[in-house]
């Protein structure tokens, strides 16, 4: 029997161990989902607390709670911080970070030091799937070398894949079952093998030519949703200047049933996806002589956003003859996006900086983020303001930058000196500012 077909039939024998690298937002829900369809998981992680949490039964993050993870337990999951135990896993699939560095550049360092940990215990018969978002060749040409260097060789004896994740965070709607996923293999051979495997837990595979294909797809996904919100938070700018209300414009254009699609303007963009990942693709597009510029202007849109809703801050204050040196500013959501509680890139934080920069006493509530996470560019040593109407009042000004369904909008509305609306929930209310 070839090296694929024992790979296929121990996949419809359901006897295949899967190696999942990068226990966070990405890697749990794709790893409980795997032993939910009956392939035992074991998770790696460089981080014995969150190895130890998960094997505890605890869940790092809010929308999955303990008694997932204790059912996945159950199911099949372990979790491990020995990187030796690759060489026990059938599939490996990497869910590290990619994030820019200070040069606003790729920084690959997360997914290098995971090969340089599991390189030496690659053996035959394997997959190697990478799933964090990344450049167009990344697969081809930082992971392949590793596994040609093992003496293996890719599509005979070895199969390696790239396949896009695609969670969306909070979205009860879809679950990582039910998103269709885009898989691209080095050879015909890979593909296949990347095929048998998602198709075990994922209703949907949609092949692609290549992995470099499969990078590009994820890439135009999100360069996709970046430039809508630069373009809607534009028209957002536009529409206050002339007294409309960019929601209702939304509102009425989205009944249009072709040809148009709703996205939403707020206070800039976060998340550890939208404001970074079409950054890979300008970088490398620079090695082919090209110039991505609706990437970088919608760049520039959205990181001007937080600026803008200072100003309004500081026209709200005005009005009532203070000054924001000095002002009691309460921010209202700093996770980076609705009922999350994923502070990456919040734009919140960078609002929350300027005020406090220029002189206001910020504070802030979160339901989801009780106190302020250490973060590496960013510090408040704050904790979540408790919203009774005596505290709401006791603020000169409530911004609303993340619009969490836990808040209580009605007790807000009614305590709030001030309030600055970046969300569109107060609509038609003459003394709400619009920012
Ligand atoms: N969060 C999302 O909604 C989302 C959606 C689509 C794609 N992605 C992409 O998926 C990838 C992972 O994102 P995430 O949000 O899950 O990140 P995360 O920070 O939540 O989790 C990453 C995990 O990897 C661990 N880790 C770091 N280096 C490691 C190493 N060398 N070996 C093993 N583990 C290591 C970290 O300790 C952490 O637990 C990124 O490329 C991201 O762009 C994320």
């Amino acid at each position: 029997m070839s090296t694929i077909e024992r790979f296929k039939s121990s996949i419809a024998a359901k006897k295949l161990k899967v190696g999942v690298i990068g226990l966070g937002y990405v890697g749990i829900p794709l790893a409980l989902s795997i032993v939910r369809a009956g392939l035992p998981v074991l998770g790696f992680d460089i981080l014995e607390s969150r190895v130890g949490e998960l094997l505890s039964g605890k869940s790092p993050i809010k929308h999955f709670s303990d008694d997932d993870i204790r059912l996945g337990l159950e199911q099949g999951f372990d979790a491990t911080t020995d990187f030796s135990r690759a060489a026990e896993c059938d599939a490996l699939i990497i869910c590290v970070p990619t994030p820019l560095n200070k040069a606003r550049e790729p920084d690959l360092s997360f997914v290098t030091a995971t090969m340089d940990q599991i390189a030496p215990h690659l053996r035959k018969g394997q997959l190697l799937s990478l799933e964090s978002t990344t450049w167009p060749g990344t697969t081809r040409e930082v992971l392949l070398p590793y596994v040609t260097a093992a003496g293996l060789e890719v599509g005979t004896d070895f199969f390696l894949v790239y396949s896009p994740e695609r969670e969306d965070p909070g979205n009860s709607q879809f679950s990582t079952q039910t998103i269709p996923k885009v898989v691209g293999g080095h050879t015909a051979n890979c593909l296949d093998a990347g095929k048998a495997l998602y198709g075990v837990f994922i209703d949907t595979v949609v092949p692609v030519s290549d992995t470099a294909t499969a990078e590009m797809v994820k890439l135009l996904e999100n360069i996709h949703r970046a430039i809508n919100i630069g373009l809607v938070n534009e028209m957002k700018i536009v529409a206050d200047a002339m007294g409309l209300d960019i929601f209702e414009v939304i509102d009425a254009a989205k009944t249009k049933p072709f040809g148009f699609t709703a996205y939403y303007p707020g206070p800039g963009i976060g998340g550890h996806c939208i404001p970074i990942d079409p950054f890979y693709l300008t970088w490398k597009a620079r090695e082919y002589g090209l110039h991505t510029r609706f990437i970088e202007l919608a760049g520039e849109i959205n990181a001007a956003m937080p600026g803008y809703v200072v100003n309004k801050v500081v026209h709200a204050l005005n009005k009532k003859g203070r000054s924001l040196n000095g002002a009691r500013v309460l921010a209202l959501g700093i996770a980076y996006k609705r009922d999350v509680d994923d502070m990456r890139e919040s734009p919140s934080v960078f609002v929350m900086e300027r005020l406090r920069d220029w002189g206001a006493d910020v504070a802030y509530s979160d339901p989801n983020v009780p106190v302020f996470p250490k973060m590496r560019e960013h510090s408040f040593d704050l904790k979540s303001e408790p919203l009774t109407p005596e505290n709401i009042a006791s603020f000169d000004v409530v911004i609303l930058l993340t619009d969490h369904g836990d808040f209580d909008y009605d007790l807000i509305r009614k305590h709030a000196q001030v309030i600055v609306d970046t969300r569109g929930k107060y609509r038609n209310e003459a003394d709400v500012v619009r920012a």
